[in-house]
C-alpha cells in the first residue's frame, strides 16, 4: 500500500455486533471504510478482553481493504508471531506496555507487516523519539484504553500538532483513536492526523439491515475532517 496523508476512516470493530463479526465488516468496507481496526484487550493492560490470535484469524477472510490491530496487551512480544499469523497488515504495540519497545517494533518489523506504536493519554512524545525510524504509524490514544464510548481528551489534539512537527516528511501515519465524532474529528485532522479510528460513531444507528446509516456515518466523520484540512 502506497504511502499519503489522505483522512482514511477505520471503523473499530469493538462496537459491532459480536455475533456477526464477518457480516459487519463486509458492510462497513462496502459503506466505505478505509481500515478495519481490531481492539485485542487482555483484562491485564487493559481492564476488558477481547480477540485472541483464532478470532482475528476469522475476521481475516472478510477484511478486503487493510486490517489494522491494536494491541492492548503486557507482555506483547510473545503474541507477535500469532497475530501476524492471523493475518494483520499492521500491528501497534504501546510503548507503555514493557521495557522494550524499540526490540518489540524490531520484532513486529521482522514478521513482514506494518509496525504502529502507541502512546496513551499521559504518556510524553518524547517516549517514541528514539523509535520514529522503525514506525509505519503512531496511533495517539484520546481516551484511557479499554472501552469503547468513552469521552475524547482534548490534550491529544496538541500533541497530534507535536508529533506532525516531529515527524517531519517521514512516511509515517498519525491515527487517533477515542471519542472521534464529527465535533472532535476536525480539530485531529487539522493538527495532522490521517487516520481515525471510530467504534461508536460509526456503528450508532445502523445494523447490516441497516446498513446505510453505517455510510452516513463514516461519511460525516470524513466529511468534518477533510473540512478542517483545507
Ligand atoms: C479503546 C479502543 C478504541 C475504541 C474506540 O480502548 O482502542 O478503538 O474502541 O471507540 P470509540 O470510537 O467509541 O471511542
Ligand atoms: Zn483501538
Amino acid at each position: 500500500m502506497s504511502f499519503d496523508r489522505s483522512i482514511k476512516i477505520a471503523p473499530s470493530i469493538l462496537s459491532a455486533d459480536f455475533a456477526n463479526f464477518g457480516q459487519e465488516i463486509q458492510t462497513i468496507e462496502a459503506q466505505g471504510a478505509d481500515w478495519v481496526h481490531v481492539d485485542v484487550m487482555d483484562g491485564h493492560f487493559v481492564p476488558n478482553l477481547t480477540f485472541g490470535p483464532p478470532a482475528v484469524k476469522a475476521f481475516r477472510p472478510h477484511v478486503k481493504t487493510f486490517m489494522d490491530v491494536h494491541l492492548m496487551i503486557a507482555p506483547v512480544d510473545p503474541y507477535i508471531e500469532a497475530y501476524a499469523e492471523a493475518g494483520a497488515d499492521m500491528i501497534t504495540a504501546h510503548v507503555e506496555a514493557g521495557p522494550h519497545i524499540h526490540r518489540t517494533l524490531q520484532a513486529i518489523k521482522a514478521q513482514g507487516v506494518k509496525a504502529g506504536v502507541s502512546l496513551n493519554p499521559g504518556t510524553p512524545l518524547d517516549s517514541i523519539e528514539y523509535v520514529l525510524d522503525l514506525v509505519d504509524m503512531v496511533l495517539i490514544m484520546t481516551v484511557n484504553p479499554g472501552f469503547g464510548g468513552q469521552k475524547f481528551i482534548h490534550s491529544g489534539v496538541a500533541k497530534t500538532r507535536l508529533l506532525r512537527q516531529m515527524i517531519g516528511d517521514r512516511p509515517i501515519h498519525i491515527q487517533i483513536d477515542g471519542g472521534v465524532t464529527t465535533e472532535t474529528a476536525p480539530l485531529v485532522a487539522e493538527a495532522g492526523a490521517d487516520v481515525l479510528v471510530a467504534g461508536s460513531a460509526v456503528f450508532k444507528g445502523g445494523s447490516v439491515d441497516n446498513p446505510r446509516v453505517y455510510g452516513d456515518n463514516i461519511r460525516a466523520i470524513r466529511a468534518a475532517a477533510e473540512a478542517a484540512r483545507t
